[in-house]
């Protein structure tokens, strides 16, 4: 099968395990697993932040964050397509008591006047804004990479209006090793933010959540409060150093692989794709000329051994450790097949 559905569809590579094989662990709740502890430092050092934690996944991550920052009865300027908001089954109204207010904006961002705009008058009808959190990259904005002066010009007025400003990480090495603006500069004006190992760096779990010592150190009793403290973690955080180490800069490969595709799809009747719009690793395109829905046309490409999701007419492939320049050639020709086939 050539998994194009997503980036978590990453299997550890052999070395990988190797190194979780090998990895020193301790108790990780006490703060004495060496590994976990090791890869919390390389991480914060990445950001540029005093601290960080390891935690399960990036969706832990946010929802922490966001019950940090946030007190119920208050609201969150995100992107209406914001994973927040749309993929962590209500977890910001469930365990903050907090709501989201979505805007528009294309690739999946918004500009800093549409965030000034939504910003609520202290009013007590209003609920009151407490965060902005944008995502880099955006992932239903088709891995589009934040430009770094957006990214200030927010943080700017998250300052001004003395709001807490969060960024979910998921993709931010895909930014950049994308953009050539480093890992610390993006994340200068954030006061969280965290990255996905699970994802691009091709870890089995795992995401590391950075801030001020005082933030992780709440971010902490939070992790304990939800059952999130584990012990001997530094088989899994091995992963993680193993990651950071050896699989970031070929990202660009999955970049390459991304671009490939869309160019490739590009003159296949019945479909749509703008591959100047593909920025990292993602690629969207709509097959609406074909007739068939995503649903009709990712049953049929899975029958033909590749893996796609999609609603509607559109199409998502993502790139990633385990696709090879030769599976993108192979994915095209099956797509090809089954474009053919609906038409006849
Ligand atoms: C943009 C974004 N944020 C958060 C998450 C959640 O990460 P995890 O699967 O590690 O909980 C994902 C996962 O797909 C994502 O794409």
């Amino acid at each position: 099968m050539i998994n194009l559905y997503s980036d978590t569809q990453t299997q550890p590579s052999k070395a990988m395990r190797l190194a979780m094989a090998e990895a020193e662990v301790g108790d990780e709740q006490r703060g004495e697993d060496p590994s976990v502890n090791r890869l919390c430092e390389m991480t914060a050092e990445l950001l540029g932040k005093e601290a960080a934690v390891f935690l399960p996944s990036g969706t832990m991550c946010n929802q922490l964050a966001i019950h940090i920052h946030c007190r119920p009865g208050e609201e969150i300027i995100a992107h209406r397509t914001a994973h927040i908001l749309n993929f962590e089954a209500g977890g910001t109204a469930a365990f903050s008591g907090v709501q989201i207010q979505g805007l528009d904006g294309a690739k999946g961002q918004f500009s800093v006047e549409a965030a000034r705009a939504a910003i609520r008058p202290k009013d007590r009808h209003n609920p009151q804004t407490r965060l902005i959190a944008i995502e880099q990259t955006a992932n239903l904005g088709g891995g589009a990479v934040w430009p770094l002066a957006d990214i200030q010009a927010l943080g700017a007025l998250a300052d001004q209006q003395g709001l807490a400003y969060h960024m979910d990480g998921a993709r931010l090495l895909n930014a950049v090793v994308a953009s050539g603006v480093t890992a610390k500069d993006f994340a200068g004006p954030f006061d969280s933010l965290w990255i996905d190992l699970s994802k691009g760096l091709g870890c089995p779990v795992g995401a590391v959540l950075a801030g001020s010592k005082e933030f992780i150190e709440e971010a902490w009793r939070l992790k304990q409060r939800t059952g999130g403290a584990m012990r001997q973690a530094g088989i899994i955080a091995a992963a993680g150093i193993y990651a950071l180490e050896h699989n970031v800069e070929r990202l660009a490969e999955d970049h390459a692989n991304a671009k490939l595709f869309a160019e490739s799809l590009r003159n296949l009747p019945g479909v749509k794709v703008d591959p100047q719009a593909v920025e990292t690793n993602i690629v969207f395109f709509d097959i609406a000329g074909s007739g068939m829905t995503a649903d009709s046309f990712c049953d049929a490409l899975k029958a033909k051994g590749v893996d796609l999701g999609g609603a509607g007419t559109s199409v998502r492939a993502v790139t990633h450790l385990d696709i090879s320049r030769d599976d993108v050639m192979t994915a095209v020709d099956a797509i090809r097949n089954v474009l053919q086939e609906a038409k006849r």
